[in-house]
């Protein structure tokens, strides 16, 4: 049996579904702060808060668990620079308490979001597991804080696991059953089809003159649904005695922002209205990773690695949220 924490969220509801898919039992554990009841439609929902280390234990003492899939965390990299303490709490001790009772009962064997934040501005493209980790953010810190404690306790422990660095994760169950509803909305796509549906006036180009070819930003996309397939694939590694490593969970290509408004107006067929202002603080002009690890030692394999399908499947979802 597996526990989900964070399941009941965006990633982790397509990785529960994919894990039933599979023939897997789950326990989502979330405490529904920013995830929906309705999104763990798969096993059983668990509302426990992983600040709470004897329900954490409880529910390590109630099911026979092989494994733990650790999505649970804040996901506000502005609201992380406002208010760190509420981020370390969460995505750092949190993940400490979780970690304690794992090892109590002697389940050794994690798969982890991080993700592409644990870099910081990019010195070099495509972004490989080699690159410097220098996070410019306190969420992008919490995250390579837990991958260095999973280090040390890979090494003092034996516990195994697998990092799996996320570039931008989006897209939406192509059997219609799940998708992204995060509360406040900050990403891109899901921003844009709300600008579609009229549910927001239009959609902000935060820069047009970075140094990209059309001047806006460009990210990697990688669909939600290839992410949940790279985890099926991490957690089958471990079982087979792989030892811990990190690997970055991309679509190896980039779309600049203009580009992703182009395709959901062509995909909606609505006017979609644009509005060019100023540049963020704190965003590269190019993000794009390099997965050729995970294909090569995970074998895994995006299959809806086009931005088309990513932005019609989130479209599809998205009428009906
Ligand atoms: N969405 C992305 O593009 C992206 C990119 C890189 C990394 N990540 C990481 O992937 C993971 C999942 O992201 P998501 O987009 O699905 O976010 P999400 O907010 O949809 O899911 C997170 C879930 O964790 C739950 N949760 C938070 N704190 C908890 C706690 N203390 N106890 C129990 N449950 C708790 C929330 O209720 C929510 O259901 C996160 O760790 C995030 O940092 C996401």
């Amino acid at each position: 049996m597996i526990l989900v924490t964070g399941g009941a969220g965006y990633i982790g509801s397509h990785v529960n579904k994919q894990l039933h898919k599979k023939g897997y039992k789950t326990v989502v554990l979330d405490n529904l702060s920013y995830g929906h009841g309705d999104f763990v439609k798969w096993g059983t929902l668990e509302r426990v808060d992983l600040s709470d280390i004897d329900e954490i234990k409880r529910i390590f003492k109630k099911y026979p668990l092989e494994a733990v899939m650790h999505f649970a965390a804040f996901t506000y990299v502005g609201e992380s620079v406002e208010n760190p303490q509420k981020y370390y709490l969460n995505n750092l001790k949190n993940t400490l308490n979780l970690l304690a009772v794992m090892l109590e009962f002697e389940v050794k064997k994690m798969v982890f979001s991080s993700s592409c934040a644990t870099y910081g501005n990019p010195v070099e493209i495509p972004i490989t597991e080699d690159h410097p980790q220098n996070p410019i953010n306190p969420y992008g810190r919490g995250k390579l804080m837990v991958e260095e404690v999973l280090k040390d306790y890979s090494a003092a422990y034996d516990l195994r696991y697998a990092s799996l660095r996320y570039f931008n994760a989006a897209g939406a169950d192509p059997g219609g059953e799940l998708g992204e509803n995060h509360q406040p909305e900050t990403h891109l796509i899901p921003l844009i089809l709300d600008a579609a549906q009229g549910r927001r006036e239009d959609v902000k180009i935060f820069g047009t003159d970075y140094s990209t070819p059309d001047g806006t930003c460009i990210r990697d996309y990688i669909h939600v649904t290839d992410l949940a397939d790279a985890h099926l694939k991490a957690l089958d590694y471990l079982e087979n005695g792989g030892k811990s490593e990190v690997f970055n969970l991309g679509n190896d290509n980039g779309f600049s922002v203009r580009e992703v408004i182009e395709t959901a107006r062509r995909i909606t067929k609505k006017n979609i209205k644009a509005v060019e202002v100023d540049r963020r603080a704190g965003d590269p002009p190019v993000l794009v990773g390099s997965s050729t690890k995970a294909r090569e030692i995970l074998n895994w394999k995006p299959r809806f690695d086009d931005l088309d399908e990513i932005v019609r499947t989130a479209w599809q979802w998205h009428q009906k949220i």
